[in-house]
C-alpha cells in the first residue's frame, strides 16, 4: 500500500486543479442567534470552537442545490461548459436521498446527462478521497476531466435541541475541475487511511439498513448526527498529524517547504494543535471556521478558493491539505500550485 503511494509521488505525470468554485447559502446564523435557541453562549462557542457564525440552507435547498451552484462557479472560472466534463464525483455525508446519489441529482441540476456520476462517502475527508480517486482515473486514461464536488448540508441532520452538536456545523459546497497537469504544478503525493472500528464515535445511527427509520428511531432521535466530541477531537489531532507528515515524506518535502497548510475546519483548537504538532507557523495555517463553522467536505475547497481569490497562492507554492472525518477516515494531499 505505502509502496504504491511512493510510486505515485515519484511519477512525473500528475493531476492539477484547473479551477475552483464555492457556494454558501445566504442565511447567516450567529452565535447570538443560537443563544436564543439552546443553553449556550457566544463566549463558550468562540472559546471552545472558534466559530462565530455559519451559513444555513433554506428549507427548500438540498445538498445537490449547493453543489450545483459551486460547480457552476468552478466551470465558469475554468472557462468551461458542463459538456467539457467527463465525470462527476460528489463527496458528501448528507445526501439528498439514500438513492439515487447526490451526484446524479447534481448532474440533473447542471443540465447535463449521460456523464457518469457517483458519490463518495468518507465524512469530512471526502474531498481529499475524491482527489486521490481522480488522480487514478485521469492518469490511467479512464477520463480526462473530472468535476469534483464536496457538498454538505449538515444543519438538516443536527438535533437543534442538542447544544453539544448544533453549534458546530454549517452548510456549503466547494467544487474543483481536475485534469492532467501539463507542467510542474499539481498533486505531488497523498496518504489516506480509515478505521471503521471507531465509526460509532461520529455517526447518524438511524435511517440506514442497520436501523431503518421507524417510529422508535425517530422517537429516540437516532436520525440526528451523534458525536463523542472529545474522543473525535483526540483522534483528529493525532491522525491529521500522521497524515500530514506521511504525505510530506512521500513527496520528498520537509515541514519548512510548506507555504500553506489547509486543514479541515472542524475546530480552531484541533487546527492549532495540529499546526503545533507539525511545527507550522500560524501565519501559514488557513482558517475560516469563524465564518462558516464546520462545513465538512466543503471546507478544503472553500479554503483553497478563498486563498486563490485573495491572490495568496503563488506559482510553485507548496500546499498541504489535511482532513479527518466520520468513519473514521483521514487523508492528506501535498500539492504544488
Ligand atoms: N454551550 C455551552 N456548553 C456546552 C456546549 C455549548 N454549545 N456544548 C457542550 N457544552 C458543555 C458540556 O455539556 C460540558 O458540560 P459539563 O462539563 O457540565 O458536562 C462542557 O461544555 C464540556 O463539554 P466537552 O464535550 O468536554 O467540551 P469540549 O471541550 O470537548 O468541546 C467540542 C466540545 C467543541 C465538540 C469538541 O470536543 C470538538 O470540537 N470535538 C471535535 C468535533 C469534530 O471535529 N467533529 C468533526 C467531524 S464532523 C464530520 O465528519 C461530519
Amino acid at each position: 500500500m505505502i509502496f504504491k503511494n511512493i510510486v505515485m509521488a515519484k511519477n512525473k505525470r500528475r493531476i492539477k486543479i484547473r479551477s475552483l468554485g464555492f457556494y454558501a447559502p445566504e442565511k447567516v446564523l450567529t452565535n447570538l442567534d443560537l443563544e436564543k435557541m439552546v443553553d449556550t453562549s457566544d463566549e463558550w462557542i468562540v472559546t471552545r470552537t472558534g466559530i462565530r457564525k455559519r451559513r444555513i440552507a433554506s428549507e427548500e435547498e438540498a445538498t445537490s442545490d449547493l453543489a450545483v451552484e459551486a460547480s457552476k462557479q468552478a466551470l465558469e472560472n475554468g472557462r468551461l461548459k458542463v459538456k467539457d466534463i467527463d465525470l462527476i464525483i460528489l463527496a458528501t455525508s448528507t445526501p439528498d436521498t439514500i438513492f439515487p446519489s447526490t451526484a446524479c441529482w447534481a448532474q440533473k441540476g447542471l443540465g447535463t446527462d449521460h456523464v457518469p456520476a457517483f458519490d463518495v462517502s468518507a465524512g469530512c475527508t471526502g474531498f481529499l478521497y475524491g482527489m486521490i480517486m481522480a488522480e487514478g482515473m485521469i492518469l490511467n486514461g479512464t477520463v480526462n476531466r473530472i468535476l469534483l464536488i464536496g457538498a454538505e448540508l449538515l444543519t438538516k441532520v443536527v438535533n437543534w435541541k442538542d447544544r453539544n452538536t448544533c453549534v458546530l456545523f454549517g452548510d456549503a459546497a466547494g467544487a474543483a475541475v481536475i485534469e492532467e497537469s501539463d507542467d510542474e504544478s499539481g498533486m505531488l503525493s497523498y496518504y489516506w487511511k480509515a478505521d471503521g472500528n471507531l465509526g460509532n464515535l461520529l455517526s447518524i445511527p438511524g435511517g440506514g439498513t442497520r436501523m431503518p427509520t421507524s417510529p422508535r428511531t425517530v422517537a429516540q432521535e437516532l436520525h440526528y448526527l451523534q458525536m463523542k466530541g472529545n474522543e473525535v477531537f483526540k483522534h483528529a489531532v493525532k491522525r491529521m498529524g500522521e497524515a500530514a507528515l506521511e504525505s510530506l515524506k512521500l513527496a520528498g518535502l520537509k515541514r519548512e517547504d510548506i507555504d500553506h497548510f489547509i486543514p479541515h475546519q472542524a475546530n480552531t483548537r484541533i487546527i492549532e494543535a495540529t499546526g503545533k504538532r507539525l511545527n507550522i507557523p500560524p501565519e501559514k495555517v488557513y482558517t475560516n471556521i469563524d465564518r462558516y463553522g464546520n462545513v465538512s467536505v466543503a471546507s478544503i475547497p472553500i479554503s483553497l478558493q478563498e486563498l486563490n481569490q485573495e491572490r495568496k497562492l503563488k506559482k510553485g507554492n507548496i500546499i498541504l491539505m489535511d482532513a479527518f472525518g466520520a468513519g473514521f477516515t483521514w487523508a492528506a494531499v501535498t500539492y504544488r500550485w
